[in-house]
């Protein structure tokens, strides 16, 4: 037998059913504040990911699917999105429209991670961009919406971090003070972080190395080194947040893991513990200088995305699936010659817009019930001799077990009828 490529799996049943539910909540949500979907491709050139994403992210110097196809270029199965949404916005110009361009999308990403709960070498991903205006409402509102999405999912309990990068000339000053802290203790560190300390000394904050972690504890902190006017527009962003009643922490630890960002950043975490463990359920911020990188205009952008895995796990573990996978009806033939006619049946109820089915065969009335059960069913139809010669069939009711005969033309009217009264209790 073969198997799956390690870290990745397949997606059936309720976890499918769960991250169905997650995605069209963010997708309808998103909606809502005038967002509208892109697809972007899942191979890029390597080189926007080195160039976007950033070389002294993990996600980019190790994590990367990488390949060069039979004509010689280099590609790489995206790790993320954004990059991509990016590069779409330049190829095809859509900056020259109105701005902000309002983008969000659904797709899978690949990175080479260790895989263990909630982190995969392929997972799946909603995100969204808002591209081409900068001010701290369009930051903000990314935050709303995320939390609004995520409420109306039925999550209560979430642990809403943020934190700034503040600007350029922020971050300039404070990679020197990183530079001069960890300068005399460079030699003990890891291989990672000497290489961390060439191209990005932000990153040696996100060492996994238990040293470096100690270390790092000490090392200055990014708050203290906020120009004002980044100060300035941090507490703007959280004024809002504060007006929109979103509860959140400041987390100076938050650096996120890709280069692009500065300024705004955050993270949503289930705070229930087995939640916690599955790291952060969505994770984005502002981005000033991303589309100048890879060869465009200088247009900033904030968005976030979301993993639809761990959402899922979260939302399933919560016991939140409200799951409308199963049929309306099951129409169970009574003997073989009733078949034909329950196989028309089916037809029929399908036609009017209700999820039905049948067994393959005929089959004995109880295994017939244990399959309607499998499946779902709301309402088993029984269809034999006695009730196609009457032009009827019989109906059983799966919630209240009652059990009524019903004229097949009247079946129409009988199940609207039913299904809007279950519409009003649900
Ligand atoms: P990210 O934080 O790297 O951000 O990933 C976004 C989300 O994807 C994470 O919060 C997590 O839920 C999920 N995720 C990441 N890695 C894995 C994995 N190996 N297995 C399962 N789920 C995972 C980005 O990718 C940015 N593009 C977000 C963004 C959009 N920032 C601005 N705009």
């Amino acid at each position: 037998m073969i198997s799956p490529v390690k870290g990745t799996h397949d997606i059936y049943g309720l976890e499918e059913e769960a991250m169905k539910e997650v995605e069209e909540a963010f997708e309808g949500i998103a909606s809502l504040f005038g967002y509208r979907r892109i697809i972007v491709p899942t191979l890029e050139s390597t080189e926007l990911f080195d160039r976007g994403t950033g070389e002294s992210s993990d996600v980019v110097r190790k994590e990367m699917y990488t390949f060069e196809d039979k004509g010689g270029r280099s590609l790489t199965l995206r790790p993320e999105l954004t990059a991509g949404v990016a590069r779409a916005v330049l190829t095809n110009k859509l900056y020259t429209g109105d701005l902000p361009l309002k983008y969000y999308y659904d797709g899978s990403a690949f990175r080479y991670e260790r895989p263990q709960a909630g982190r995969y070498r392929e997972f799946h991903t909603f995100g969204l961009e808002c591209i081409g205006e900068d001010t701290a409402y369009l930051d903000a509102e990314t935050v709303i919406l995320a939390t609004m999405a995520l409420g109306y999912l039925g999550f209560k309990d979430l642990r809403v971090k943020v934190n700034s990068l503040g600007d350029k000339e922020s971050r300039l000053a404070y990679r020197e003070a990183l530079k001069n802290y960890f300068a005399p203790h460079l030699e003990n560190m890891c291989e990672d972080c000497k290489e961390r300390f060439k191209l990005n000394p932000l990153r040696i904050l996100d060492c996994k190395v238990e040293a470096d972690q100690e270390l790092a504890k000490g090392a200055p902190r990014l708050s203290q080194f906020l120009s004002k006017d980044a100060e300035r527009r941090f507490y703007d962003v959280l004024s809002i947040l504060n007006a929109y009643e979103i509860d959140y922490e400041i987390d100076e630890g938050l650096v996120r893991g890709l280069d692009y960002y500065s300024g705004f950043v955050y993270e949503i975490h289930a705070s229930s513990p087995k939640g916690a463990a599955l790291g952060a359920l969505l994770g984005g911020g502002h981005y000033d200088s991303l589309l100048e990188t890879i060869g465009g205009p200088s247009l900033p952008g904030v968005g976030f995305g979301a993993g639809l895995e761990r959402i899922a796990k979260a939302y399933l573990d919560s016991g939140l699936l409200h799951s409308n996978a199963g049929l309306d009806c099951y129409v169970v033939p009574l003997g073989e010659e009733s078949y034909e006619d329950a196989f028309g049946l089916v037809s029929q109820i399908r036609s009017l817009g209700y999820k039905a089915d049948l067994p393959p065969r005929a089959v004995k009335l109880t295994a017939a019930f244990k399959r309607a059960e499998r499946a779902g069913a709301r309402f088993v139809l029984i269809l034999g001799e006695n009730e196609r010669e009457a032009g009827k069939v019989q109906i059983k009711d799966q919630r209240t077990k009652s059990q009524e005969e019903v004229l097949i033309e009247d079946l129409a009217e009988y199940l609207d009828e039913r299904m809007m009264e279950d519409e009003d209790h649900a």
